[in-house]
Formats: C-alpha cells, structure tokens, sequence
C-alpha cells in the first residue's frame, strides 16, 4: 500500500464560509474585544443548550479550570480529587491555586475514573472532585453525584471533550457546581483557542467573572482592584465563530458519531486492541477522538504502529501522559512511589487516530485500511 498523497493531521477542524462571514461581520462591527455583544450571546445560548443558568466564556479551556478553582474558594492543602489520565490543565488548575491534587486510577474499560477507588482517597481536607470525561463517554453520573453529596464536596466537571454528550437524559456539562468546556481546535465547536465555565449558582458565577477580568474595583474606584485575578477574557471575534457553529451542534455531534463509529465497526473484532465501547448504560459514545490501546498480547507496540501509520501520511497521537509521572511535577512529593496501572498502561500503550470534522471518507477508508494491514 503505497501512502496517501498527502499528510492526513490528527485534527482537521472543519469550518464554512458562513462562519467566515460571522467573523467578518464581528470585525466589521467595530466590536473585537470581550465587551461586544456576541460574547453574551454565545454565553447565554450555550449556557441554555446546557440547561445551565449561567455561562462565562475565558480564553481557554486550563484557564476556566484555573478559574473555576479559585471561584470555589479553594484554599492552601485542600484536596482536590482527580484522575491520573487526564490533560495536565486539571492538575495545574489544583496546584496553581495551592490547593493538593489526589490522583485515583482510571477504569481500564472506559479509561474514566475508577469511581470505586474514590472514597478510599476521601479525607477530612477533601474539597471537591475534578472531572473530566475522557475521549467520548461519560462518567457514571449518579454514582459520582452520591459521593459528592455524601461528603459535602464540590463537582468541578471537565466537558471540554465532551460537547454534546448526554448522560442519561442529560448533557454533560450540566452537573458541575461548576462544569468547563474548550473551543481549542479540536473541539467539537472550536473557536481556536476558547472555554467556558457554566454555573447555575449566581453568586459563583459573579466570582467567576470577577476572576477572569482582574477583579476591577467594586465601587467608585475601578482601579482599585479588590483582589488578584486574570485577564482570561475572550474576544467577540471568537464568540462570534463559536455562535455561528452552535447553530449546528446537533450536525457536528452527529458526524464526529460517524467518523468514530465508522473505525468501531471495523476494528471491534481485532483481538490484540482495546477501544472504548461504543455503548454504556447511561450514554453513547460521541467519539470526541478514536483511541486504541494495544494489548500486552500484540507483536507490534503502539510506537511502531504510529512510525508506521505516520510512513503512510497518517498523523496520530500518543495518549496523555499519567499525571503521577509528570516531570513537570517531580518537584512536589504528591506522588511519590505513586503505582496506577490503569492509568500507566494505556498511557504507554494507546494512541488516537486522524478523528476531526474534516476528515473525508477516502481518508477514512484509507487510514482504516492501512491499520488493519499492519495489525493482521
Ligand atoms: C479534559 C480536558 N480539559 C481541559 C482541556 C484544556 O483545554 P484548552 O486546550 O482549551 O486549554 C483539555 C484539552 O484538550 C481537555 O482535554
């Protein structure tokens, strides 16, 4: 099999000339920074398709984390309980507001958090829960919001890869004390870089907005800002995109389904590879991106694999990196002798394949093929 003519990337997103025009009416209205009116819109109907009564977009997914920490009050020592598979955004959301992450295992089945391990981590200093929703299946909702409830704790739901995903009969995304989303490329509404945090309690949401903006002074004296925050803010450019792709949502959920149930059908039978099922009783997977997992079993390892898929022109991408391994955080004694072995072995041994909106047909056919050959 000769390789395909040209280089098929990891993420292609996929946007119209009528987004174009959105953004070019952006710009030509004059209104570019955060102040124009589209950033509200975009909040208030995303919040709405979420069912959230508030929303607050920042400049990206870390920051809304990031923000979503200190919005809670988190302070010093409190500890904050996170999977160890996962983008490292949430764990530097935890440490960058002082407060100490605790690492659980994930599930080796949905490569979500191993709900079972977590009250087993649960102290007195325990705050709150981080969690993200990993590749295209939700965690188990009512399981995780009985635990919440049962200690006291805060629910800080990572969507970011998850837009769209129902669990049951709801969207994730609509669980969090505080829940974020991302609209970096990748995602399933990008705006380039992007994120939002969604609140259905007022008086968070205003600390939420406060943190984003530099906490500018409160009453006559703007400039005396009355505590340290950010300028996450995002721009009505940005929001315009995201407003004009929110109108085809349902569209958008629907072919990354296909793309991603396209690559199921056709490799649930290969015996030496792990992906995630396409089912669970509480959600459908939406695919955010395909990921293998190749089994101890295999003759080939996931390093050749992807030489060989990037000889061919086809682009992938290697799993996150367990977070307890992290050289950026040696330094903190968190995790020390630290073992997850979920967590470490689809970390080494999974990677995702080509799985963005642009991706066409005679790519899909091509890179499912070309996988098939070298996994026979
Ligand atoms: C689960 C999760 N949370 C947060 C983020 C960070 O989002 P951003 O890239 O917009 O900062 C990502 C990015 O892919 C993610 O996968």
């Amino acid at each position: 099999m000769t390789k395909y003519k040209k280089f098929i990337p990891v993420n292609t997103p996929l946007l119209n000339n009528s987004d174009a025009l959105a953004v070019f009416k952006a710009i030509k209205s004059g209104w570019v920074s955060s102040e124009g009116p589209d950033v509200k819109e975009f909040e208030i109907k995303l919040a709405k398709f979420l069912n959230r009564k508030f929303g607050c977009a920042v400049s990206s997914g870390t920051a809304a984390l990031e923000v979503a920490i200190k919005a809670l009050g988190l302070k010093k020592n409190d500890e904050v309980i996170m999977p160890s598979f996962t983008i490292i955004s949430n764990v530097n959301a935890i440490i960058k507001n002082s407060a100490k992450p605790v690492l659980i295992d994930v599930d080796i089945k949905t490569w979500n958090i191993k709900i079972e391990d977590i009250e087993k981590k649960i102290t007195n200093k325990t705050k709150c829960i981080m969690l993200p929703h990993i590749y295209g299946l939700s965690n188990d909702m009512d399981k995780i919001l009985k635990i919440v409830k049962k200690y006291n704790l805060y629910l800080i739901e990572d969507a970011a890869e998850v837009l769209g995903l129902k669990y049951k009969k709801k969207y994730c995304g609509s669980f969090g004390d505080i829940s974020v989303l991302s609209f970096y490329a990748n995602k399933h509404i990008t705006t380039g870089e992007g994120g939002m945090l969604l609140t259905d309690n007022r008086l968070i949401n205003k600390k939420i907005r406060d943190y984003r903006n530099l906490c500018f002074g409160l009453k006559n004296n703007r400039f005396n800002h009355y505590d340290i925050g950010w300028n996450y803010r995002y721009t009505n450019i940005q929001a315009a995109l995201g407003l004009n792709q929110l109108k085809r949502i349902k569209q958008i959920i629907k072919r990354k389904y296909e793309i991603g149930n396209y690559y199921y059908q056709n490799f649930k039978n290969i015996k030496d590879i792990i992906i995630q099922p396409p089912k669970l009783s509480y959600c459908k997977n939406i695919y955010w991106v395909f990921g293998i997992v190749i089994k101890k079993s295999s003759k080939i390892s996931a390093k050749k694999i992807t030489q060989k898929l990037l000889k061919k022109n086809i682009g992938t991408r290697p799993f996150f990196w367990p977070i307890h391994k992290q050289d950026a955080l040696k330094k903190y004694s968190y995790f020390k002798n630290l073992k997850l072995k979920n967590s470490e072995f689809i970390s080494k041994n999974g990677f995702y394949l080509p799985s963005g909106l642009g991706l066409t047909l005679k790519e899909l056919k091509f890179i499912k093929n070309t996988l098939i050959n070298i996994l026979k």
